[in-house]
């Protein structure tokens, strides 16, 4: 089908648009009162998860509430591992739980390589948000990084330090492959599941991205970013590697669209690294905190610093969900207003 508002695809691809296209990390969320009373209704977030009609709702919600240039599918990078074996709790006000943990080959060899239809909620979820978007923008589909999904089946929850994860990474590096690449195939189906269902882009988050050395980085999690990108090659890709300013030069030749950077990252270094792919991102979330002159003025100066360059504005990592839904919509339709052309 013909999407009406393609600026985000266009922008993805380097072509010529006639404005920079904008949507946000975590767009889908608690920052929305109409998310808030969707999730109370019902037992927790999985459910709403794995509840295809909802699902689709939520997505929808910020398209039409927000304005912005883009649905991402609503959903959890944490569902890769479930399908693998590995259930996940989501406890109110902490986060994920993962009861059993990866530690051995014996755990490794106890997981299934996922098949896209062990996924089938999320992709009946897309199927439906795609009929329900009838065109309006493209609809993102993502996954987490293996590095990143292979911190929390070996930590069992987030962490400040990993030391569980990367620990294992020099104690035990064979162990360590084995279960980066079991992920990475089971990613890589439901990453198919996802464009065959209809998803329009597909974005890689690799949240623990920073926790990691150079060499490490380049080892154990850009090695099966790189499978990744190389097996999704329908639709274009964004690698957002939270904190890895350090491996930057290392992605130019990933073979994907895009660059999600953080708020960390140099705008200008980004653009002299990469000549050849989009940009996305970065303006700090907490930014969105601010008055309506000040989320302004930083909305404007990072559109200026990244001007003349293939560029889709977002936050340097998702939105905060106490950050007030007008200044939100403030940052949106600053980025609509502008006429800065950036290709
Ligand atoms: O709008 C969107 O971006 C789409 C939906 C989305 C969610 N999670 C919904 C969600 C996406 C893309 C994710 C990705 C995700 N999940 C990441 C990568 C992105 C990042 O933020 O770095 C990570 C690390 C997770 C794992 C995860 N899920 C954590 C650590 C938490 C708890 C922290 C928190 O924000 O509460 C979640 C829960 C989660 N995933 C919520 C939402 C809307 C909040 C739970 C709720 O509504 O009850």
């Amino acid at each position: 089908m013909q999407i009406k508002n393609d600026l985000v695809l266009r922008a993805a691809r380097g072509e010529k648009v006639e404005r920079t296209p904008v949507w946000l990390m975590r767009q889908a969320g608690r920052i929305l009162k109409e998310y808030r009373e969707v999730r109370n209704s019902l037992s927790g977030f999985k459910e709403l998860v794995e509840t295809p009609e909802l699902a689709a709702e939520v997505t929808i919600q910020p398209v039409d509430i927000l304005g912005v240039d883009a649905a991402i599918i609503f959903s959890d990078i944490l569902v890769i591992p479930e399908a693998m074996g590995l259930q996940y709790e989501m406890i109110e006000k902490k986060g994920p739980i993962f009861p059993e943990t990866v530690q051995s080959t014996a755990d490794i060899n106890r997981l299934n390589v996922a098949e896209a239809n062990d996924l089938r909620y999320t992709l009946d979820a897309i199927e439906l948000t795609k009929k329900q978007l009838n065109g309006a923008v493209p609809l993102i589909g993502f996954a987490g990084a293996p590095w990143t999904i292979f911190s929390y089946m070996v930590e069992g929850h987030g962490s400040k330090t990993f030391s569980k994860s990367r620990r294992m990474l020099y104690t035990d590096p064979v162990v360590s492959h084995q279960l980066l690449q079991k992920i990475t195939d089971s990613t890589i189906n439901y990453l198919k599941g996802q464009v065959a269902a209809g998803a329009d882009m597909i974005q890689i988050f690799d949240s623990w991205a920073g926790m990691l050395p150079r060499e490490h980085y380049q080892e154990f999690s850009l090695r099966y970013i790189r499978q990744i990108c190389e097996a999704i090659d329908e639709v274009p890709i964004t690698v957002f590697a939270k904190g890895a300013f350090f491996a930057l030069e290392d992605m130019v030749d990933l073979p994907c669209n895009t660059i999600g950077l953080d708020w960390n990252m140099s705008i200008e270094e980004a653009k002299r690294i990469f000549p050849n792919k989009t940009l996305q991102g970065n303006l700090d979330p907490c930014v969105l905190y601010a008055t309506p002159e000040k989320i302004e003025e930083e909305t404007l100066n990072m559109l200026s610093r990244f001007n003349g360059h293939p560029h889709i504005a977002n936050l340097g990592h998702g939105v905060y969900p106490d950050t007030p839904p007008e200044n939100v919509k403030y940052f949106i339709d600053t980025i609509k207003k502008s006429q800065l052309i950036t290709s």
